[in-house]
């Protein structure tokens, strides 16, 4: 049986490697971030102080915080360093014939 509850997110051809997009699925605010071959969902929003983490810098497997730079693993959202402790959250992520579709 197809699993409905996936939202299609965008193309998987309008993320490149290294690549991330802001996007919103029933008003949660949600990056796409492709790193390592992988395509990842993390809710754009710090642990830390709630600051958007749109703008930060992205290498591999992680995000940074562009407020006080914390960094969260794309995978898991653990927060690597202070003065983030807490997880960021994330969401299951697949690619359908060529659609990149997100689980809220
Ligand atoms: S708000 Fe993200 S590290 Fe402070």
């Amino acid at each position: 049986m197809t699993d409905t509850s996936y939202t299609a997110a965008a193309p998987l051809d309008s993320l490149p490697e290294g690549g991330v997009a802001k996007i919103e699925i029933d008003g949660i605010s949600i990056l796409l971030c492709r790193s390592k071959g992988q395509v990842f969902a993390v809710r754009n929003k710090c642990s830390h102080a709630d600051e958007e983490l749109a703008c930060g810098r992205m290498r591999s497997g992680w995000i940074a915080c562009p407020a006080h730079g914390a960094r969260f693993r794309l995978e898991t959202g653990e927060a690597m360093n202070p003065p983030a402790t807490e997880p960021i959250q994330t969401f299951p992520v697949r690619v359908v014939e060529g659609m990149i579709e997100v689980k809220i």
